[in-house]
């Protein structure tokens, strides 16, 4: 073999024959077609510099979208009978995002693993899967059920965070639900680039670089692990599709599935207020040109667009519908669009994130950058919305102190640390235990249990007793 018959690999002309042979065998196991990828990722690089100058992006119309905040209450209870009804009859399944590497948490752990100090000291898997148990509990009472609903929990790791998120479930005895109702998945790996994304790099002489290819991976992943099959043979019609970080998360929220139910939407989705122009959020959106929904990330926003604000009020962003990467599916859509979805760059284009990835350089030397050296390729799975018609798609406006707060960045960072999902987590609970009248002194906070209260219901107990900081209700 000669160092031309690997053009696409940095560095290769200086490996051994053996070890070019062992790396052109691993990518053609890994890259049906290597000219058609480095074709995609040329065309990732344009597009990142294009974005959001070529799209004309602007609110998505009314009719598209409600909020919890404003509708009367009799609407709010009959979607959320409709979601428990659904839950009920075992038609609801979550499907949790749990691959990525949490590298601004610094953390090695899975992010759901992540202990925030609530004083139960349950990390935010606990919180999510109490949420699960309680809310069959609910809508078996709700709908007289003589047995238990199940609601499945479909996770997608990827291979950095699968075994320790799947020991961590087993050494906490599946936090009290039934191990055949969790379902682990993995989500699929790309190679990474150089910067100029014409190079396959190297992590060792016989190694590709892997990275885990982005959350838009869902898609492919639940082909290529049959899980759409699993949702049709189980029966389950409705998906509720959320990322593991927020600490506020309802799960399988019935009012949200109620929504999308009741108005026979095929995508449907959370957003809250975006709290300044800065904040890291995509932006749930409508593309002026084709009047289709989609998402505006955050790293591909301009700073113009970011800070432009209402017309007639410019205390608000003209773009402020926070993207929470809360989703709602049809089954029937994902059945119908999830073959097409995961195998075409025409729904689920890469974007390209540049780090530092150690690997070979160009001069066959292993090397360790301090600064960006190549891209990690990355799906979004929002990037599927313009598949559905605007009239398919809906956007539920929530209460951000109810609904959303992220651990991205570790404590020292202003916003979004174990602090303040801690606190966040315990100011909501707190409220529910004032609004029933327990009594708490001045500023002190106590958690509420999900297996005690889904989302306030259920603390009649509460009145006229006295609670200390921290206790645990
Ligand atoms: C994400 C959203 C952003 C939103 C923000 C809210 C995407 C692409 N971006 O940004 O629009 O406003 O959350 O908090 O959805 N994940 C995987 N595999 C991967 C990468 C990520 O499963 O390869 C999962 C993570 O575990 C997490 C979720 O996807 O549950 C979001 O990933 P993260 O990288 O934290 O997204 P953000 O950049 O914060």
């Amino acid at each position: 073999m000669t160092s031309d018959s690997l053009p696409f690999v940095q560095g290769a002309e200086y490996l051994s024959h053996a070890a070019q042979t062992a790396i052109s065998s691993q990518i053609k196991s890994q890259i049906e077609d290597v000219d058609q990828l480095i074709e995609n990722v040329s065309g990732a690089i344009k597009l990142a510099s294009s974005v959001s100058s070529s799209r004309e992006l602007t609110q998505l119309p009314a009719s598209s979208c409600a909020s919890t905040l404003e509708i009367d209450s009799e609407t709010k209870e009959s979607w959320r009978d409709l979601g428990l009804e659904a839950i009920a009859n075992n038609e609801v399944a979550v499907l949790l995002m749990a691959g990525g590497q949490g590298s601004r948490l610094g953390s090695s752990d899975p992010k759901g693993c992540y202990n925030v100090q609530l004083p139960s000291s349950k990390s935010l898997f606990q919180v999510q899967a109490e949420k699960i148990i309680k809310i069959q509990e609910l809508a078996k009472q709700r709908y007289n059920k003589s047995e238990l609903p199940t609601i499945n929990w479909y996770i997608m790791t990827s291979k950095p965070t699968r075994h320790a998120t799947e020991s961590f479930f087993v050494s906490n005895k599946w936090f009290g639900l039934n191990s055949d109702q969790v379902t682990f998945f993995n989500q699929g790996t790309l190679p990474c680039f150089n910067l100029a994304g014409d190079k396959i790099l190297l992590e060792s002489e016989n190694s590709v670089t892997n990275a885990p290819d982005g959350n838009g991976g869902l898609y492919k992943a639940l082909l290529d692990n049959k899980i759409l099959e699993d949702f049709q043979n189980k029966n389950i019609k409705h998906v509720h599709m959320y990322c593991v970080d927020n600490a506020l998360v309802k799960v399988a929220d019935p009012t949200f599935l109620g929504f999308a139910i009741n108005k026979k939407f095929q995508i449907a989705t959370k957003v809250v207020r975006k709290r300044d122009a800065k904040e890291s959020v995509g932006l749930i959106v409508m593309d002026k040109a084709n009047q289709k929904p989609c998402v505006i990330e955050y790293s591909e926003i301009s700073e113009e667009l970011a800070n432009k604000t209402e017309p007639e009020d410019s205390s608000k962003l003209f773009l402020r519908a926070a993207n929470i990467v809360n989703h709602y599916y049809s089954v029937d859509l994902l059945t119908q669009m999830v073959p097409k979805w995961s195998s075409s760059q025409q729904y689920l284009p890469f974007h390209i994130a540049k780090k530092k990835i150690a690997s070979i350089n160009e001069k066959g030397q292993f090397v360790k950058p301090s600064e960006p050296n190549g891209i990690k390729l990355e799906q979004f799975i929002f990037d599927v919305f313009p598949s559905v018609d605007l009239e398919t798609f809906g956007c539920l406006e929530v209460e951000r102190t109810e609904e959303f707060s992220p651990l991205k960045n570790a404590d020292g960072a202003k916003n979004d640390t174990p602090t303040t999902a801690r606190r966040d987590y315990m100011k909501l609970g707190t409220k529910w235990v004032k609004e029933n009248g327990g009594i708490i002194q001045g500023d002190d906070l106590v958690e509420v249990s999900g297996l005690t209260s889904y989302n306030g219901e259920g603390l009649e107990f509460v009145k006229g007793k006295v609670y200390a900081n921290g206790e645990q209700i």
